[in-house]
């Protein structure tokens, strides 16, 4: 058997922005993987699918042209140069489906990874993303990039749609509380929720995206200086314009005001929203009372992460 992971991921700065061309920050969640391993399944003709979270097992042949998965499978197969048969490719994630942390596409870098070591081959990880991509836009419609770049890389990333990613070099490792609603989040429908509030509004629109690429940037010279008081401040104010944006909801503004009153430097929601996670900026001394004031809030979950420049890798 040969197994491979990815990361997860979340973004600290710029959602919904980076769609329309502004700049973004993405960092890997390197504790929480999925994981994925490919079996040689002799004389089967097919290749069996297995995703024992969700329960399900089907044949490649027989998958639904909308499926991700299979997707990516076929492009990935094809690219290696290797026949669609006689596999059995299982994925199993820890990562929370619609929270914003990239799950689908943790789940196809993983599956990726696990089929280039299968057949021996060495991809970059700017090959890996581009293939994961694709199986993204089955998912999400129109995504910018963001998930497949941050995870591939496994790095922390300014990320720039239709550019190549810039790694970002970390000042002073940024402890994080991540902290789900409980709400699932379909980055699909929030996405173009904001398409069409763009097209009634086009000219408000643009200048909140300006306002959030501009934040982007100086938010990038403080996690090179390493300065979090700044930083927490931007991600109150980056939480400020996603408001705006029309995609938080009450379950993240109540998150995002708890975790800010025990005492995080900053907090806003992060990913499509409208449900998922917020995350919030602490200091080491303030992690424990924060995470214990969003539980004792309600979050279905919280995970905390220290963001530094060398995560752990794959
Ligand atoms: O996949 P999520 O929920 O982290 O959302 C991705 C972030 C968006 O900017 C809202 C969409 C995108 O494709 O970048």
């Amino acid at each position: 058997m040969t197994t491979a992971s990815a990361c997860g991921k979340v973004i600290l700065f710029g959602e919904h922005a980076v769609v329309y061309g502004r700049p973004a920050i993405a960092v890997p969640v390197s504790q929480v993987r999925a994981e994925a391993a490919v079996d040689p399944l002799p004389a089967a003709g097919d290749v069996l699918l297995e995703t024992p979270d969700l329960g399900r097992r089907y044949w490649l042949a027989e998958a639904d042209s909308s499926d991700g998965i299979a997707h990516l499978v076929r492009l990935a197969l094809k690219e290696l140069g290797a026949p669609a048969r006689d596999l059995r490719i299982s994925v199993r994630s820890a990562l929370p489906i619609g929270r914003g942390m990239g799950s689908g596409a943790a789940v196809s870098t993983a599956i990726v990874r696990a089929l280039c070591r299968h057949f021996g081959a060495h991809w970059p990880p700017e090959k890996v993303s581009a293939l994961v991509f694709e199986a993204e836009k089955l998912y999400h419609g129109t995504p910018s990039g963001i998930d497949n770049t941050v995870i591939a890389y496994e790095a922390p990333v300014y990320f720039v749609k239709g550019q190549p990613p810039q790694i970002i070099a970390i000042g002073a490792p940024l402890p994080l509380i991540i902290a789900d609603t409980g709400i699932f989040s379909s980055t699909r429908e929030v996405v173009g929720a904001v398409r069409e509030a763009r097209g009634r509004e086009p000219a408000r629109y643009e200048a909140l995206f300006d306002a959030i690429g501009k934040l982007v940037d100086t938010a990038r010279r403080h996690i090179e200086d390493g300065n979090l008081p700044a930083l927490g401040r931007l991600m109150d104010e980056n939480h400020r314009l996603l408001q705006e944006l029309g995609v938080s909801c009450p379950a993240l503004d109540q998150l995002v005001e708890i975790a800010r009153q025990a005492g995080a430097l900053g907090a806003k929601l992060s990913g499509a929203g409208r449900g998922g996670n917020i995350i919030a900026l602490v200091t080491p001394e303030r992690s424990a009372s924060v995470e214990s004031a969003l539980r004792s809030a309600g979050a279905a979950s919280t995970i905390f992460t220290t963001v530094t420049s060398h995560p752990r890798g794959e």
